[in-house]
C-alpha cells in the first residue's frame, strides 16, 4: 500500500532568524517510514527540519512550517492508501512575519500575535475516501487516555497513538493505541523500531478492513 507519513516539528518564524518549534525530534516518525519500507510499502515522508539522516529508500518531502506541511500532505493524500500522522506541528504562527531581525532597541515590550495553524490529520479526515485509514499520534501528560480518546474522535482517525512527553528523543517509547472500533492495545514499552512496526501492522489491518466492507 502507499503509506503517506509526517513526521518531526514545524517552525513558525517570527522575523528572519527566530521561530517557534518544539522539541520534536522526528525519530518516531523516521522509524515508521523505514517499517513501512522495510514491509513492502510505498512510503512518502513529510518532515519538518530534523537532525535525521536523509533516507534514500524512499521519497521524502521537507517542509518547514505547519502551512507548508499541510499543502504537501494536501497534495499526496488522495494517492495514498494510509496516512499516519506522526509530526509535532506548531498549533499557532505569529500572524506576520517581520523581514529582516528584529532589533532589541526596537521596543521594551512585545506581544506576539498568535493565529491557529490548520489541523493537517483532521483536516485530511475530512477530505477522506472511505477506502483511507489515517493514524494519529497523542502526546499527552495528565489525563493521557482521556485526551487520547477526545481526540480520536474529534480528529474522525481510525487509531490514535497516546505517549508520553518523556518519549521525545529517546529510543525507546511507551505506547497505548485507540481504535475507533473500541479495541485498545497497551501500554507497551518497547524501541521505537518495534512500535513502528506495530502501527505499520495495525495500518495494514485496517486498511484490509475497509477494503473488505461493500462499496458505499
Ligand atoms: O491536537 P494534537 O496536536 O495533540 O493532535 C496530535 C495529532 O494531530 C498528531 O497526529 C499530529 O500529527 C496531528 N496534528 C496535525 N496538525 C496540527 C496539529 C496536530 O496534523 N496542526
Amino acid at each position: 500500500m502507499k503509506i503517506l507519513i509526517t513526521a518531526g516539528p514545524t517552525r513558525e518564524y517570527i522575523d528572519a532568524v527566530r521561530y517557534l518549534s518544539n522539541a520534536s525530534t522526528g525519530r518516531m516518525g523516521y522509524a515508521l517510514a523505514e517499517a513501512a519500507r522495510a514491509a513492502g510499502h510505498q512510503v512518502t515522508l513529510v518532515h519538518g527540519p530534523t537532525q535525521q539522516e536523509p533516507p534514500q529508500a524512499y521519497k521524502t518531502i521537507a517542509v518547514t512550517s505547519a502551512l507548508e506541511m499541510f499543502q504537501a500532505v494536501g497534495d499526496e493524500f488522495p494517492s495514498c492508501d494510509a496516512l499516519i500522522a506522526c509530526a509535532a506541528v506548531s498549533d499557532y504562527r505569529p500572524r506576520e512575519r517581520l523581514s529582516g531581525k528584529l532589533k532589541r532597541e526596537a521596543a521594551r515590550e512585545l506581544t506576539l500575535e498568535l493565529v491557529q495553524n490548520p489541523d493537517i490529520v483532521q483536516e485530511m479526515a475530512a477530505r477522506r475516501s472511505p477506502r483511507q485509514v489515517l493514524i494519529g499520534f497523542a502526546l499527552e501528560a495528565e489525563s493521557a487516555e482521556d485526551h487520547a480518546r477526545d481526540k480520536l474522535q474529534r480528529k474522525r482517525l481510525d487509531a490514535i497513538v497516546l505517549n508520553a512527553p518523556a518519549t521525545i528523543g529517546s529510543d525507546e517509547t511507551t505506547i497505548t493505541i485507540f481504535r475507533a472500533d473500541g479495541r485498545r492495545e497497551g501500554p507497551l514499552t518497547e524501541p521505537k523500531s518495534a512500535a513502528a512496526r506495530r502501527i505499520v501492522a495495525l495500518a495494514e489491518v485496517l486498511l484490509k478492513h475497509l477494503r473488505s466492507l461493500p462499496p458505499e
